[in-house]
């Protein structure tokens, strides 16, 4: 090989490196400490601000150890659409709650697009909030979202654990195309308000391989949620997958075309439900698959609720004005820690339409008792193995 051509080949080496590899930017190289006790929130700010205005792929880097972060805010738009954020280790929240406590979110991702965050855990140190909270104190902060993705799109969360979120664990709001897999959240039963993910207002939001511990909702469906996949998740404990609460405003944007499949519920206080103010409102849930659902001492495995009026305020004498059609309940199996396995409690209003069941095998686990259903303006069909009897 001649020498200019090899000086030729090794020019065009080093052009494509340049232009095609992610720069990558290591936190501690920012000044992250991963000592559990130095406040890294500013380092994270610059690896983020570095990332963010590069112009090709970037990686932030932080690697094994535990950082205390507070408020992190990740706002877009960026000059790249392609930033890993690379979590080896722990991110903490302050342990005095009253730092993040009022500001609604942690860690906030806002009018990104084309982010993965890959690995990490996130702890958000709930348990002093929570312990306020339940001293009746009038004065305990609501809490901070561990993890917020707002007015985002084609983000990837991948193998992130969550763990003692003051409120929620992870919210997904004004977005397009948000896969999360492989996420674990971790919180005692009793931990008030730590929904394990939260959707709403976004579409094409999936959630596959994850496993939901929580005090809450594992999976809680808000306004506006479309084209939502949710397959091989475990739930519990926690009260469940939950479309709803719905229709507690006048307008509000409906849920459509809701595919959750492969799921198992271990002593949660609902497997499947979708859940309605008693109020007026614009409010609809069209296209619902619940598919191949275990459940194992569930409360409540199937409920649709449309009276919700939680301390009867507002909403006493009122009819839900959401309008529930097409949910289809397939081989659903398992056991019900109450006598009623099956409830649709649908609006007089608007009534349920287009209920179907197909081979739902529910029993109670007290075995001396057979399992009943209840349905109150209810309409679809069943077929295949009901148990219990259909009251469709
Ligand atoms: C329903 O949503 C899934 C993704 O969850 C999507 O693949 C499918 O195309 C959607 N169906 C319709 C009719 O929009
Ligand atoms: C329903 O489930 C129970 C408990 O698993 C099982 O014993 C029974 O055979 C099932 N019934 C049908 C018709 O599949």
């Amino acid at each position: 090989m001649s020498i200019r051509l090899l000086v030729a080949l090794i020019t065009i080496i080093v052009f494509l490196e340049e232009t095609t590899a992610a720069a990558t930017y290591n936190v501690k190289s920012f000044g992250a400490k991963p000592n559990g006790r130095t406040d890294s929130t500013k380092p994270l700010m610059s690896a983020w601000s570095a990332a963010c205005g590069s112009s090709k792929p970037a990686t932030i880097f932080v690697p094994k150890g535990r950082y205390v972060v507070g408020g992190l805010r990740f706002r877009g738009p960026c000059k790249n659409r392609a930033i890993t954020i690379r979590i080896d280790g722990t991110l903490m929240a302050p342990s005095n709650y009253g730092v993040l406590g009022d500001a609604d979110y942690w860690l906030l991702f806002h009018g990104v697009d084309g982010v993965t965050i890959q690995g990490g855990t996130l702890d958000a140190q709930g348990a002093g909030l929570w312990a306020c909270k339940s001293s009746n104190s009038k004065n305990c902060p609501s809490g901070a979202t561990s993890l917020a993705i707002s007015n985002s799109n084609n983000v990837v969360v991948n193998g992130l654990s969550s763990l003692n979120s003051q409120m929620f664990h992870i919210v997904v709001n004004g977005c397009r195309n948000v896969r999360m897999v492989g996420v674990n959240v971790v919180a005692p039963w009793d931990s008030p308000n730590t929904d394990g993910i939260h959707v709403q207002l976004s579409t094409g939001v999936t959630i596959l391989n994850s496993k939901l511990s929580t005090g809450d909702d594992c999976v809680s469906v808000g306004p506006g949620a479309t084209n939502l996949w949710i397959e091989n998740v475990a739930c519990g404990p926690g009260h469940g997958i939950s479309i709803g609460s719905l229709g507690k405003d006048l307008k509000e944007a409906g849920v459509q075309n809701v595919t959750v499949k492969r799921v198992t519920f271990k002593g949660t206080q609902n497997g499947l439900r979708i859940k309605s103010w008693a109020r007026p409102s614009s409010g609809f849930v069209n296209g619902v698959l619940f598919q191949n659902a275990i459940m194992t001492d569930v409360q409540n495995p199937i409920v649709i609720d449309q009276n919700y009026c939680p301390g009867s305020i507002n909403c006493p004498d009122q009819v839900s004005g959401v309008k529930i059609s097409n949910v289809k309940y397939e081989d659903i199996h398992g056991t019900s820690a109450t006598k009623v396995a099956v409830k649709f409690d649908c609006s007089k209003k608007s009534p349920c339409r287009g209920i179907t069941m197909q081979d739902v095998n529910l029993s109670f686990k007290n075995q001396l008792l057979s399992a009943s259903a209840y349905c109150v303006n209810a309409g679809g069909k069943a077929s295949g193995v009901i148990k219990p009897t259909s009251c469709l």
